[in-house]
Formats: C-alpha cells, sequence, structure tokens
C-alpha cells in the first residue's frame, strides 16, 4: 500500500469501495437480464437444457445483486439501478460465448475486489467475495463444458 492510500480516510476508502461494488453490481444486474432473456432466446434440440441452464444461472446472479446491494447501503452507499449492458448475440453459440467471456470477467474482478476488502480490512466482505469467485468460477467451468460437449 502507498502512502498516498495510507492517508486516505475512512471516508474516502468507504467512497472508493462502494464506488467498485456498484461497478460489480452493475455486472450482477446486466447477467441478470443476460441469462434471462438468452434463456428465452435458446432454441433448436438443445433448448430445455440450454433454458434450465440460464434460468439457474439467473437465480445465482440474483443473490450476488441482493448481496451486494445490501453491502453498499451498510456503507452508506446507494446502489446503482443500471445494469451492465448486455452484448448481442443471436445463436446459442454466440450466447454461450458472451456468457462464457462475462463469467470469466466476474471471476477476475471479485478475485480484485477479494484483495481489495482485505486491505480495506472488511474480513466478511472478503470472504463473500471469495465465494462469489468459487461461484462465477462453477458458471464459467459450467459454460466452456456445455461449449465444448454439446453439439449447440
Ligand atoms: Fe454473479
Ligand atoms: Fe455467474
Amino acid at each position: 500500500m502507498d502512502k498516498k492510500k495510507k492517508g486516505k480516510s475512512k471516508k474516502d476508502k468507504n467512497k472508493k469501495m462502494i464506488e467498485r461494488l456498484n461497478e460489480d453490481l452493475a455486472g450482477e444486474l446486466g447477467a441478470v437480464i443476460q441469462y434471462t432473456t438468452y434463456a428465452a432466446k435458446a432454441t433448436g434440440p438443445y433448448r430445455p437444457q440450454l433454458t434450465q441452464f440460464f434460468l439457474t444461472e439467473v437465480a445465482d446472479e440474483q443473490l450476488h445483486a441482493q448481496f451486494l446491494a445490501n453491502k453498499i447501503v451498510a456503507l452508506g452507499g446507494e446502489p446503482t439501478t443500471n445494469a451492465r449492458p448486455v452484448p448481442a448475440a443471436k445463436t446459442n453459440q454466440e450466447m454461450l460465448e458472451a456468457v462464457l467471456k462475462a463469467e470469466r470477467r466476474a471471476v477476475a474482478d471479485y478475485t480484485q475486489r477479494a484483495e481489495e476488502a482485505e486491505a480495506f480490512g472488511d474480513k466478511g466482505l472478503a470472504v463473500q467475495l471469495e465465494d462469489m469467485v468459487r461461484d462465477e468460477s462453477g458458471h464459467a467451468e459450467e459454460t466452456e463444458r456445455i461449449l465444448r460437449d454439446w453439439p449447440v
């Protein structure tokens, strides 16, 4: 940690953490929209399985969004209502590739955020964010397997 960071007030540190958690919340809200609309758009002989897969993800991302919104309010912030834009995707393949990209980003973001939370001095937040790294890694792996093994 550099001197500049050390000199920052608790209020400044809270503000920075709230900003970053709000970026994550925007990502989770975007993920809910992404999975909900992709579930509707999934097509072909594997539609039932793909739809089921996407809808199961919605539940996980919604819990992540709920956690982040609560934490932001607890830190004295205002949770964003602006979702990260959902990438355009037409085919099953395009949707799965877009999902994989988003999940990999979530893994990277939460890995970084957990470290920041640790430095921020909030162990509970760090642990929760690490749990979310686990969840998003699972989502990414499942998506990779579908792309690899299914004739989507
Ligand atoms: Fe998530
Ligand atoms: Fe996810």
